[in-house]
């Protein structure tokens, strides 16, 4: 009765298999060990590897918890369920409740455990690939599509904007961001799964529009989503990249935490910056570890053409104004070809006001931050349209000088931030970050311009201001910026 006693027994490797609607599929591992209706082991739901810490129950009725470090916290998974015939039937409970009853399978012992992990490489520096002189400028599908993006989606966006003047005002990368990868074939090749039928043929449709390509991995075995990482396979991948003309990597962290420590990053992403350079094509390297371990001080060496310096923004005044007044540590980081990324756009994306995204538009460009859209730019409104093609205010971000803004001025709610631009000019940033309109004032030589101006532009407004001397006065509405250019 040895199969009788197997079946009765939680003990195994369990698998549920969740289509993600693409030919591919999301898949959680509980590997279970029972004795006593005292339940261990460890589940792995797409990047994540739990262990469990409270098990108990047998097969008519079990409950795990299992927990995982991660971002110096604890990330923790609660399941319910019962033993049905040959299949484990539990629920997740969370916060909101359980989800839908999942159904999970026996699959043999060791399918979807981690794979062994590879020795980073010993250091050296990556380089200097020679892109990214000014900060990038393009678009990226997350912050809008999230998983909901593929070929007609990205070639609608590309149509969009070649005509709708982005092109010609210099935002040129179109970038996938997670969930276009597929599945490998015998030889290692990753391929692009259902949503995205051709690679090559959209990297050349979207080149045809005067436009680059760029896609999204992680160095781990998967990426946030929980699709396949470049784990194992990083010159290969970079080959299949520059194979397809592709032209920007956003190399996501998330997969890599089960395997690496956060002092690995630098060798980590090394290897895939390696990788790009032996590939042959010219391809932007963007590092995405949630600004860890003082990345901006080893991206360059790295490969990095720019790196995220913080966790994900969403479309809000809170997520867009606590990370962008918050960069001013890191203004010496940023220079022509390396630069600080604060995270993609969410203008347009329509939960904040005009005047909340002019002053999202006009802080990242004082940062000399990549300008990477986030919207439906297929369909926007014209003051969205204008906000995103405002050329004075581009011309600051894209500054060939690469000098990042640093607050220059503050009192209370009110922020006078300058950047030093190329030529001599100086662009002013004057922000109320407080919810009601108000009145700001203050003395140049305050906000370290030791000469009044004789000239002020006003880059938002399109017009000549009159200077007043040694003060500079102006309304500012809540939440919003008077953006100026002085000399
Ligand atoms: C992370 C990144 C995001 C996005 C998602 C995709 O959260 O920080 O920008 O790429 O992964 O899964």
């Amino acid at each position: 009765m040895v199969a009788t006693c197997a079946a009765s027994n939680l003990s195994g490797n369990w698998l549920i298999a969740t289509p993600n609607g693409d030919g591919t599929m999301r898949r959680t591992y509980f590997h279970l060990h029972e004795q006593d209706h005292r339940i261990t082991g460890t589940i792995r739901a797409t990047l994540h590897v739990y262990s469990i810490d409270k098990g108990t129950g047998g097969p008519e009725n079990f409950t795990i918890s299992a927990a995982m470090r991660i971002l110096g916290g604890e990330r923790r998974v609660t399941y319910r369920g019962k033993l049905a015939g040959d299949q484990l039937q539990v629920v997740e409970v969370g916060a909101n409740g359980a989800s839908p009853t999942l159904f999970a399978r026996r699959v043999p012992e060791g399918e979807g455990a981690l794979p062994a992990r590879i020795e980073p490489p010993p250091l050296h520096p990556v380089r200097d690939n020679g892109l990214a002189r000014t900060p990038p400028m393009g678009w990226n599908s997350w912050n809008k599509f999230a998983n909901h993006i593929d070929d007609a989606t990205v070639r609608g966006i590309a149509d969009a904007m070649a005509v709708n003047g982005m092109r010609d005002a210099g935002y040129t990368y179109v970038n996938i961001d997670d969930t276009w990868e597929g599945e490998r074939d015998a030889r290692g090749n990753i391929h692009p799964n259902q949503k995205f039928p051709d690679m090559k043929a959209l990297a050349d449709y979207v080149h045809s529009k005067g436009l680059k390509l760029g896609l999204y991995s992680s160095p781990g075995p998967d990426t946030c989503e929980g699709y396949e990482g470049s784990y194992g396979h990083e010159e290969q991948d970079a080959r299949t990249y520059a194979a397809w003309g592709i032209d920007f990597l956003k190399y996501d962290w998330c997969g890599a935490f089960t395997l690496y420590k956060d002092s690995e990053m630098q060798a980590v992403y090394q290897k895939m910056g390696d990788a790009l350079l032996a590939s042959g094509r010219d391809i932007v390297f963007s590092l995405c570890q949630y600004g860890l371990v003082d990345v901006w001080k080893w991206g360059p060496a790295a490969g990095g053409n720019l790196w995220r310096t913080g966790g994900d923004i969403s479309d809000s005044w809170e997520s867009v104004s606590r990370i962008g007044f918050s960069q001013n540590p890191l203004a010496p980081y940023a220079r022509p070809g390396h630069w600080n990324d604060p995270d993609m756009l969410e203008i347009g994306n329509g939960h904040m006001t005009d005047t909340e995204y002019r002053t999202h538009m006009s802080l990242w460009s004082m940062l000399a931050a990549p300008l990477i859209a986030g919207n439906d730019v297929r369909n926007m409104s014209t003051s969205i349209h204008d906000i995103l093609t405002n050329r004075e205010v581009i011309a600051v971000d894209q500054d060939k000088a690469g000098l990042q803004a640093k607050r220059a001025w503050q009192s209370g709610q009110q922020e006078v931030w300058t950047r030093q631009l190329a030529g001599g000019d100086t662009a002013v940033a004057v922000f109320n970050r407080g919810s009601k309109d108000s009145q700001v004032t203050f003395r140049w030589a305050d906000a370290g311009i030791p000469r009044a101006p004789s000239h002020i532009r006003d880059l938002w407004r399109h017009t000549e201001e009159k200077p007043l001397g040694p003060e500079y006065c102006s309304e500012v509405p809540g939440h919003g910026v008077v953006l100026l250019r002085i000399h």
